[in-house]
């Protein structure tokens, strides 16, 4: 009998569910019945809740098979079955499940489909089409792309990159650099690892096509160390990516060069910040840097830098490749493209999911998400990481763009959603956002630095039943000082997730003084 061709996800995430597990199962039982099995493992396709899974090649496409509580019988029935879509554990087609076929997927069309560490599979993909087409143009024509296509910033603050760019571009000196922040802080998120350890030679040609446009020739990627499998997979790909003349002095030939290194970042939240970021790069503690100059101007050592988060530069090579306007026909008014939405939290089916600017909270978090994964009554979802807001039920209905979340007063981040069921206690996590500003504050200035301290006191204040009217004008208070006072968006919007849980859950606050204990 001829073997099969097996596909199983390599990446974090789908290993710590028993995707390696999985392999190995696979493996000794074609040992045992003498069948050839060619294994690829590829990066995820973001369907964790099918994780672990494996897919088989057939003329039809890929078929899906889950489900194994028991690895090693659940795998000997599927031989029995001949990797037939008569076994129980059949998915289907994989590309043909509602939950993927309904995606809109730019960014991670490869993500799951390709071996993550060959430029030929790469290749065979439309990678490096984009680089291609960039090597050709002037570095005016790379930027007019990005500005046509719309892009902005996937790191939460949505600025647009061409103007960005632009600025870099237009910057005095020969020395300029491309930074890509890969800090990924933000709970619920994970497409820039996913990203990075399933098609880590995008992120690459992103961040050269960027370097052309700018003039700068040499790039880092600051990883979180809490990131090993992403780190250690970007090293390989920059390595490959230089062997294959792709990166490096002399990319194919054209006199162009770019070089990349990964930096690994302690873990403090607030080395997501650009210019603590900057900070930690020069290898000094993560303070954040007042602004102006901005790092366009005066970046990394001094020199004007490009700081874009790992999905903006991703998307780069699509814009280049299929043109700008391709790109801007996703999305709806400013916010243009797609956007990898991660659902994470109380949600049936986490996972992430790539759809146009647009679709509304509601048809991610039910439609995708399935709703809570206790099955219990949907309470709210934050959007944007720590520091993002408490949407109830109410707003569900709100397309997911920078917009219309900005316009009732929350915003998109990173995109990550975490679903809370009605079990949620809404004062705890309002107090949760004052003491995580308290941990990760850098200290630089007051209202941050003292103001979530206070914070905390006040609402346990609250929560204690003291004096609670004051308490409750003392807590909006303080937030206006911290937003308003703030050095940066740490302290600045932290009182976004405290006070959107006190607009829109009221009752979580109004604790009977017996409940002080
Ligand atoms: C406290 C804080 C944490 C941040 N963390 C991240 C992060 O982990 N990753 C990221 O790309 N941007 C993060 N940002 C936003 C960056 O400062 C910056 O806006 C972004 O990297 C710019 O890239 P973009 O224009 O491609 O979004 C953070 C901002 C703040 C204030
Ligand atoms: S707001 Fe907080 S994190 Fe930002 S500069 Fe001030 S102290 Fe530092």
């Amino acid at each position: 009998m001829s073997g099969y061709t097996i596909y199983i996800s390599a990446d974090s995430a789908s290993v710590s569910v028993g995707a390696d597990d999985l392999r190995d199962a696979l493996m000794a039982e074609a040992q045992t019945r003498g069948i050839s099995l060619r294994i690829v493992r590829t990066g995820s396709r973001g369907a964790y809740f099918l994780e672990p899974m494996l897919e088989v090649a057939t003329p039809d496409g890929r078929l899906g098979f889950n489900g194994f509580e028991d690895m090693r019988a659940g795998v000997a029935t599927l031989f029995d079955s001949g990797f037939s879509p008569q076994s129980p554990h059949c998915l289907g087609l994989v590309d043909a499940l509602p939950w993927l076929a309904r995606q809109e997927r730019l960014t991670f069309v490869r993500c799951g489909i390709t071996d993550p560490l060959s430029i030929e599979d790469y290749r065979a993909h439309e990678g490096f089409d984009g680089l291609e087409k960039a090597l050709a143009l002037s570095p005016q024509a790379i930027i007019d792309a990005v500005a046509e296509s719309g892009l902005r910033g996937r790191g939460g603050a949505g600025f647009p990159a061409a103007i960005k760019w632009g600025t870099v571009q237009g910057a005095p000196g020969d020395v300029k650099y491309i930074c890509c922040n890969a800090d990924e802080g933000d709970s619920g998120t994970f497409a820039d690892r996913m990203l990075m350890e399933g098609d880590p030679l995008l992120l690459i040609e992103g961040m050269t096509i960027a370097g052309l446009a700018v003039g700068a020739a040499q790039g880092f990627v600051y990883i979180r160390s809490e990131y090993p499998a992403a780190i250690a997979v970007m090293r390989q790909a920059i390595g490959l990516a230089q062997a294959a003349g792709w990166l490096g002095s002399d990319i194919r030939g054209t006199g162009h060069a770019f070089h990349i290194e990964v930096r690994e970042g302690a873990g403090a939240y607030i080395c997501g910040e650009e210019t603590a970021m900057l900070e930690s790069l020069e290898g000094k503690r993560g303070m954040v840097r007042a602004k102006p100059p901005l790092p366009a101007l005066e970046g990394l050592f001094g020199k004007p830098t490009v700081v874009n988060n790992v999905l903006t530069l991703a998307a780069v090579p699509t814009i280049l490749a299929r043109g700008g306007a391709f790109y801007r026909d996703y999305g709806i008014g400013r916010s243009r493209g797609t956007q990898p939405f991660q659902l994470a939290g109380c949600i049936r089916r986490g996972g992430l999911v790539e759809k146009a600017f647009g679709v509304t909270l509601r048809d991610l978090i039910e439609d995708f998400g399935g709703g809570t994964a206790t099955g219990r009554p949907f309470k709210a979802v934050q959007v944007g990481g720590p520091l993002g807001g408490y949407i109830p039920e109410a707003l569900l209905d709100l397309p997911a763009d920078y917009e219309s979340l900005a316009g009732a007063g929350f915003m998109l981040g990173h995109g990550g959603l975490v679903v809370f069921d009605e079990s949620a206690d809404m004062l705890r996590q309002a107090r949760f956002a004052m003491a995580f500003c308290a941990e990760e504050s850098c200290g630089k200035c007051t209202p941050c630095r003292i103001g979530a301290v206070r914070g905390v006191e006040v609402i346990d204040r609250i929560n204690a039943g003291l004096d609670q009217a004051r308490q409750l004008a003392l807590l909006e208070d303080l937030c206006t000082l911290m937003t308003d006072g703030s050095l940066c968006a740490m302290g600045g919007l932290t009182p976004m997730p405290v006070l959107s849980a006190l607009h829109h859950f009221p009752e979580d606050f109004r604790r009977p003084a017996a409940a002080a204990e």
